[in-house]
């Protein structure tokens, strides 16, 4: 299918989710999780940074790796994708846009029907009491003295109660799934793709690189960097409208 077809998709489709990963920010500087020479978890052990028994060992240097990668995102402007994914937000009578980024960049492009699944680096919060907290200096909690992390989901533990369940919902309903910039590794993200297939939904997978991809009959592959196809997908769609 060309650009043009999944463009025609997406003009006629009445209810889209767009899915997306670190590769949707790669092109607003920042780092993906493991596709670039310096992606974070080739950077710096996974289990001391994303697994709480890892971080709570890791003390301070979690924290602070943390804070800064707070800091960073706050400091980079969201790009052209994220531009993108907000437009199609607007055209289309019902969409939700569910990310398993924590960088905030969607919403401060415009985008506002976000499901994070991921959490988000905007706070830190308690391991003990859930008390949220900015980024202060050291991680001890002003409410009861624990200790501080932030307000993500590391590995080992839940997603945001109810997430899956209304990204499920969502993807189950949907008429067109974009999926921009995942390696769709991580489970139980990796599922939304999934119940849009096999609900008859037409999925589109927006990424350079398509290993590990979900495959079938009505998945799509736009190979290349989300800032380029995604402006002109939305270009092309809603041309003359
Ligand atoms: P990954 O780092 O695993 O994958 C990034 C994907 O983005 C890869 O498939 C790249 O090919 C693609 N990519 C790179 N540059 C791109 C560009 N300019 N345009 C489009 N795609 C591009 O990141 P995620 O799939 O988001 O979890 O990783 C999933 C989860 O693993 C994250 O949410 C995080 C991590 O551990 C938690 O923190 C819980």
């Amino acid at each position: 299918m060309t650009i043009e077809s999944v463009a025609a998709l997406l003009r006629d489709a009445k209810r889209v989710l767009v899915f997306t990963g670190a590769g949707v920010s790669a092109e607003s500087g920042v780092p993906t999780f493991r596709s670039d020479a310096n992606a974070l978890w080739r950077e710096v052990d996974i289990r001391n940074f994303a697994y709480p028994d890892g971080y709570r060992r890791n003390q301070p240097d979690a924290w602070r790796w943390y804070g800064q990668r707070a800091a960073k995102v706050r400091e980079v402007m969201p790009n052209a994708a994220h531009e993108a994914i907000a437009e199609i937000e607007r055209r289309v009578p019902e969409f939700l846009l569910v990310t398993q980024n924590i960088d905030n960049l969607h919403q401060r492009a415009g985008s506002k029907k976000v499901l994070e699944l991921h959490g988000n680096l905007r706070e830190a919060r308690c391991f003990d009491c859930d008390a949220r907290s900015p980024w202060v200096a050291d991680p001890v909690c002003e409410a009861c003295g624990g200790l501080l992390r932030p307000d993500v989901v590391m590995f080992e533990e839940e997603l945001p109660l109810g997430a899956m369940e209304e990204a499920r919902e969502a993807a189950e309903s949907c008429d067109l799934l974009l999926s921009v910039g995942t390696s769709n590794l991580v489970w139980p993200a990796t599922e939304v793709p999934r119940y849009a297939l096999r609900s008859g939904a037409d999925v589109v997978i927006i990424n350079p690189d398509m290993s590990a991809q979900p495959t079938g009959l009505r998945v799509t592959y736009l190979k290349g960097a989300a800032g380029a196809i995604l402006p002109e997908l939305v270009r092309i769609a809603y041309a003359n409208l």
